[in-house]
């Protein structure tokens, strides 16, 4: 089991499944999020810090790049890389040393950093569909393949 998919009617249920998530994601896990514009993959980490307990604003850091959530037992790392001009950038911003083996990153625009960046041990896919998104998960390795199999077994 290494794959879940899911049909997300509405952002709550976005948030939910985003919540869902970083409670699976004990240890370090990085999270690559893939989608068009407005798909949805802020909303879902917005859900996922929430869940961890963020109570403030959660936008797309487009231009800083990374915006850094500190929580009494890890780091969260939200990464937009939709206005990332060179992958070359993410070695500035210090990217390697930044993502330890015990902070969840979600990234947003993974593509744009390729070679750079981090191997995924989750890829997200979302797509519209009629009456929502589509929501693929796919572990890409031991960690995100265990997180699948957790988030397989939590309600939709
Ligand atoms: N099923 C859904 N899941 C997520 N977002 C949805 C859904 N339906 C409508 N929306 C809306 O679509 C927008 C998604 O925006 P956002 O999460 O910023 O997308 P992205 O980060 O992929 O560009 C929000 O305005 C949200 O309210
Ligand atoms: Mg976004």
């Amino acid at each position: 089991m290494n794959t879940v998919t899911r049909m997300i009617p509405d952002s709550a249920a976005m948030e939910a499944l985003g919540a869902q998530l970083a409670s699976c994601a004990a240890g370090g896990l990085v999270v690559h999020l893939s989608g068009d514009l407005g798909a949805g993959k802020t909303t879902l980490v917005r859900g996922g810090l929430r869940g961890l307990g963020h109570a403030g604003a959660v936008r797309s850091p487009t231009y800083t790049l990374v915006e850094p959530y500190e929580f009494p037992d890890r780091q969260v790392y939200h990464l937009d890389l939709y206005r990332l001009g060179d992958p070359e950038e993410l070695e500035w911003i210090g990217i390697r040393d930044l993502l330890d083996d015990s902070s969840l990153a979600f990234i947003e625009w993974p593509e744009r950093g390729a070679g750079v960046l981090p191997p995924a041990d989750l890829e997200v896919q979302i797509d519209y569909v009629e009456n929502g998104r589509q929501v693929r998960l796919v572990g890409k390795s031991a960690a995100g393949e265990r997180v699948m199999r957790q988030l397989d077994a939590m309600d939709n």
